[in-house]
C-alpha cells in the first residue's frame, strides 16, 4: 500500500544529522564546504550534480520543502523561490521569448496581471485574456507562437473554477505549457498534475504557511521543465531563503487537517450567508448555487478556505462591513488561522476603473473572507452584526 500523503507532508524529512534531532533541522548557511580542491571543481564544472554549493542554488532545508509539495502534488521536481510573484515570473521568463504568445484566464491574481500586461510586452511577449466562464473560446486565441497557457482555479477573488482536465486537452493538441497556479486549493484539495496540468505554481505564502508569518513559492513538475527553471533562479537570485523554508515545510505537516477544518468552517459560513436580507449572493465552490459546482465536486476535495459574497449596498456597504468587524482582520493577506475580510473594490483593486474591476470579477460590494480556524460560530458572529 503506497503512503497516504497527509503522512507524507509529514514524515518525508531530510536524512537526520549526527545529532539525532527529531524535528527537522534548519541549515541556516549561505554556503557549503569541500573536502578537496578536486570535489569543489567538480561542484562547479557540473550543472546537474546532486551537491549543495551554495544556497542561492540550493539547501537541504530548501530541498525538504520542495520534495514535500513534489510527493502532494504528484510532481518529479520543483523549485522554490522567495515569493509566489517570483515563481510566477520565473515561469514567464524561462519557458518564454520575444515574439511568443500567452494565453491567460483575465480572472487571475493583480500582479500577474501586471507582469502580464505591462512587463511581458515591454520584451516582444504578447498575451491574450479569456473569460474564465467561456473556456469553449479559447481554441480561437491559440495562434502558432502560443506557448503556455496560465489559470488560477479557483481565480482570486472571484473563486470562478475551471475544468482542468478540459483545458489540458486544448494545451495538449497545440503542444502548449499548462500552468496552473493552485494557490487556493492547496494540493489538499487539488492535484492539476494528476489532471494533466504541466507546472503549479503556489504562493507558499498562503495555506502553506497557514499562519501569516513569512513569504514563499514553489514551482513543480516534470523534470525536464524544471531543470531550466532551476537554472534560471540559480543564477537570477529570487531563491527561497532557508529559514522561510524551515518555517513552510514545518507547516506543511499539519496542512491536511488545516484544509479539512479551513474547509468545513467556510461551508457552514457560506450556507448560513445564503438568504441574508443584506446580500445578493453568496459564492463558494461547493455550494450548489457556483457557477462552476459540477466542476468543483469533480476536481476538488472540499471548497477550500475562500468564500465571496455580495453586498447590496455596494461600495459603501464594503466600507461600512470592514469597519464593523469586530475580531476578524482587515488584511489582504489569506490563507491564516485567524480570519480575514477584504473589500477589493476600496482597497487593493481601487485604482482600477469600474469596467477593469467588472472585468476580472470584482463587483462594487464583493467581500471576500478568508476563513480561518476559530470557532466558525465566532466567525459568523462577527460577520453577521456587522452586516446589520
Ligand atoms: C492566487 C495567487 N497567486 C499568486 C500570489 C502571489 O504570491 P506572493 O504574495 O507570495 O508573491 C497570490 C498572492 O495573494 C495569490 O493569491
Amino acid at each position: 500500500m503506497s503512503r497516504h500523503p497527509e503522512t507524507d507532508a509529514i514524515r518525508t524529512q531530510t536524512q537526520r544529522t549526527a545529532e539525532k534531532e527529531h524535528s527537522t533541522p534548519l541549515f541556516l548557511t549561505s554556503s557549503f564546504v569541500y573536502d578537496s580542491a578536486e570535489d569543489m571543481a567538480a561542484a562547479f564544472a557540473d550543472d546537474t550534480l546532486d551537491v549543495n554549493i551554495y544556497s542561492r542554488f540550493s539547501n537541504p532545508t530548501v530541498d525538504e520543502f520542495i520534495s514535500k509539495i513534489c510527493v502532494l502534488e504528484k510532481a518529479e521536481d520543483g523549485i522554490a523561490t522567495g515569493t509566489g510573484m517570483a515563481a510566477v515570473f520565473a515561469t514567464f521568463m524561462t519557458f518564454l521569448s520575444k515574439g511568443d504568445h500567452i494565453i491567460s484566464a483575465s480572472a487571475v491574481f493583480g500582479s500577474t496581471h501586471t507582469i502580464l500586461s505591462k512587463y511581458l510586452p515591454k520584451w516582444g511577449i504578447a498575451y491574450s485574456y479569456f473569460n474564465m466562464n467561456d473556456p469553449a473560446s479559447i481554441e480561437s486565441l491559440v495562434r502558432p507562437e502560443t506557448k503556455m497557457l496560465y489559470v488560477e482555479t479557483p481565480s482570486n477573488p472571484g473563486l470562478d473554477i475551471i475544468d482542468i482536465s478540459f483545458v489540458s486537452e486544448i494545451c495538449k493538441k497545440y503542444n502548449i505549457l499548462l500552468v496552473v497556479d493552485n494557490c487556493f486549493a492547496t494540493p489538499a484539495i487539488q492535484q492539476p498534475i494528476l489532471l494533466g496540468a504541466d507546472l503549479v505554481i503556489h504562493s507558499a505564502t498562503k495555506f502553506i504557511d497557514g499562519q501569516g508569518r513569512v513569504l514563499g513559492g514553489v514551482v513543480v513538475g516534470r523534470k525536464e521543465l524544471i531543470q531550466p527553471l532551476y537554472l534560471f533562479v540559480r543564477n537570477t537570485g529570487p531563491s527561497m531563503s532557508p529559514f522561510n523554508a524551515w518555517v513552510l515545510t514545518k507547516s506543511l505537516e499539519t496542512l491536511y487537517v488545516r484544509m479539512d477544518r479551513h474547509a468545513a468552517s467556510a461551508l457552514k459560513i457560506a450556507e448560513a450567508l445564503t438568504n441574508h436580507p443584506a446580500i445578493s449572493w453568496v459564492k463558494y465552490p461547493f455550494l450548489s448555487s457556483h457557477p462552476q459546482y459540477e466542476i468543483a465536486r469533480r476536481q476538488m476535495s472540499s471548497g477550500g478556505g475562500i468564500v465571496t459574497f455580495e453586498l447590496k449596498g455596494g461600495i459603501e456597504a464594503g466600507r461600512k462591513f470592514l469597519n464593523s468587524l469586530r475580531m476578524l482582520s482587515m488584511t489582504n493577506n489569506l490563507g491564516d488561522s485567524r480570519s480575514i475580510a477584504s473589500h477589493p473594490a476600496s482597497t487593493t483593486h481601487s485604482k482600477l476603473t469600474e469596467a477593469e474591476r467588472q472585468g476580472v470579477g470584482i463587483t462594487p460590494g464583493l467581500i471576500r473572507i478568508s476563513v480561518g480556524l476559530e470557532h466558525p460560530d465566532d466567525i459568523l458572529e462577527d460577520i453577521s452584526q456587522a452586516l446589520i
